[in-house]
């Protein structure tokens, strides 16, 4: 079986923050997942290089907007090496493959009439890159981000979105394509409230793909954008890879770009006579102060400055423990250091290390096969179980959950056991046990924190990586004589 996700493209006219990290994370979580679950994984991630947007930026730093672009799509890649991102394949839009896949289309749609010229009077947000109705057409603002937007008039082509609007109306009610089932509606309403065909070339933005008509106007930012989830996978150039992974199973995004994704992609799509993916998943944003997190806002918090101090993998499961999957979520350094130092660093870190530490004094460091029948077994699977349904159902946060069941479970069994007491019986069984949950944790929390895991596996001795195994260990017996390694502390206690 195989499993596509993407990530939206980012625009390169600044330095990544924690909203991108946020939707990185949470694909290559899933990707992960996905993967030790015997599927085969293509993620997609990359960046938006064209626009109005992004030659503004150039000129305001006195670059080109290619240089521009070569810069800051590095940016992205090494943030993404230190985060651990395990993506298949970054595009670039400024890529030949991804242009010429461009070139393709518009023509294809231009020769079936689904792209007619026209004259375009209205405005346009050049943040957002989007044409919208102000509601108050003196002080033009954009709805959206509420910034003002330039009025343009020029002449331009249309893609005939009218034709498709009516069937995407129809799709949407009948399948679980929009999530979370809470946005179904919102896209619906703006549906309903009448969908205009789109101007699909800018007459004077020079930074951008040449459209292929005698004007040569270039062609507008999104609908060359979208059209990387295609050219990612070999649309038109290398069909055996289109084939094998088209259509995606999850496109995720916040929810700023829901328009983009829930009406102008599909009508793309079904432009195209491809099927629709199976979901599109909008996150919530977030937040400091009330405030979106945004570049543009000046209020960015610095994935890196937080790598820097708790490490990788208490951002990644942070982000994604932190807020349900779908809602807005408030960051502060304060609920930061909260979740560190209780899920991390008393739970987890705590359990590992007593555990460890157990074994060594008591069991002079090696874990013996041993029968037991304590009920832990079973927790471990029913924990796996509901943690699988929910990373099937996208809620990130509640597989966290469910596998932190099984941590709590370790836990209190060590409490209750206390095999640290003199004279406590059955502590061969007791540690035999509690390290074959801890491998279990390891195992289930590989997808979110594989650097942890990885040294969790290490320290109880076991061989490999635990994102190598699948899903499937989890049912195998602990191999017997595992003998515990040198220990590092897994996560530092933060004041
Ligand atoms: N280039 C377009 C997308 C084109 S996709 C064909 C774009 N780029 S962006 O740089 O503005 O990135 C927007 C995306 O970044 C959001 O959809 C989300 O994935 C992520 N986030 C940016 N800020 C965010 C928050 N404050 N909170 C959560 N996610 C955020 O739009």
């Amino acid at each position: 079986m195989k499993f596509y996700i993407t990530t939206p493209l980012y625009y390169i006219n600044a330095e990544p923050h924690i909203g991108h990290a946020y939707t990185t994370i949470a694909a290559d979580a899933l990707a992960r997942f996905y993967r030790m679950a015997d599927y085969d994984v293509f993620f997609l991630t990359g960046t938006d290089e064209h626009g109005q947007k992004i030659a503004e930026a150039a000129k305001k730093q006195g670059v080109s907007p290619q240089q521009l672009a070569d810069k800051n799509s590095e940016t992205y890649k090494k943030l993404w090496k230190n985060l651990g991102i395990s993506y298949t394949r970054f595009i670039r839009t400024t890529e030949s493959s991804h242009e010429k896949v461009v070139e393709k289309v518009f023509r294809k749609l231009l020769e079936k009439g689904d792209l007619y010229k026209g004259e375009y009077t209205g405005h346009y947000c050049v943040p957002c890159e989007g044409y919208y109705i102000p509601e108050d057409e003196d002080s033009p603002l954009c709805p959206d981000c509420k910034r003002p937007m330039n009025k343009i008039s020029e002449p331009s082509y249309f893609f005939r979105i009218s034709k498709y609007a009516g069937r995407l109306r129809k799709y949407i009610e009948e399948h679980e394509f929009v999530k979370p089932d809470f946005r179904k509606n919102e896209v619906l309403n703006l549906i309903k409230s009448g969908v205009c065909d789109v101007s699909i070339t800018r007459k004077n933005v020079e930074w951008g793909i040449v459209s292929p008509t005698p004007e040569k106007y270039t062609v507008y930012v999104w609908f060359d954008a979208l059209l990387n989830y295609l050219s990612g996978i070999g649309y038109l150039h290398d069909e055996g890879l289109f084939e094998k992974y088209w259509p995606a199973n999850v496109q995720l995004m916040a929810k700023d770009i829901i328009r983009f994704h829930n009406v102008i992609w599909p009508c793309m799509l079904m432009a195209l006579d491809l099927p629709l993916p199976e979901t599109i998943f909008a996150h919530g944003w977030w937040i400091t102060g009330k405030e979106k997190i945004s570049k543009s806002k000046g209020n960015a918090v610095s994935p890196g400055k937080i790598i820097e101090e708790y490490g990788v993998d208490a951002l990644r499961f942070f982000l994604l423990r932190e807020v349900p999957f779908g809602l807005d979520g408030e960051y502060s350094d304060e609920t930061f250091k909260k979740r560190y130092n209780s899920d991390l660093v008393n739970d987890l870190g705590n359990l590992v290390n007593r555990t460890v530490n157990l074994v060594e004094t008591k069991l002079s460091g090696t874990v013996a096969y041993s029968d037991t029948d304590n009920g832990l077994a079973e927790i471990s699977a029913a924990a796996y179980e509901n943690y699988e349904a929910k990373m099937k159902a996208l809620a990130l946060s509640e597989a966290l959950e469910e596998a932190w069941k099984l941590v709590s479970a370790l836990n209190k069994f060590l409490d209750e056991k206390a095999p640290w007491r003199e004279g406590s019986t059955g502590v061969k069984q007791v540690l035999y046990s509690t390290v074959s949950g801890i491998r279990d944790c390891a195992i289930m929390l590989a997808p979110f924190i594989p650097e942890s895991s990885l040294k969790i596996w290490r320290i109880l001795g076991l061989p490999g990586d635990p994102c190598e195994y699948n899903f499937a260990a989890l049912r195998e017996k602990l191999p017997d004589g595992l003998t515990t390694q040198k220990r590092e502390i897994l996560f530092p206690r933060k004041k």
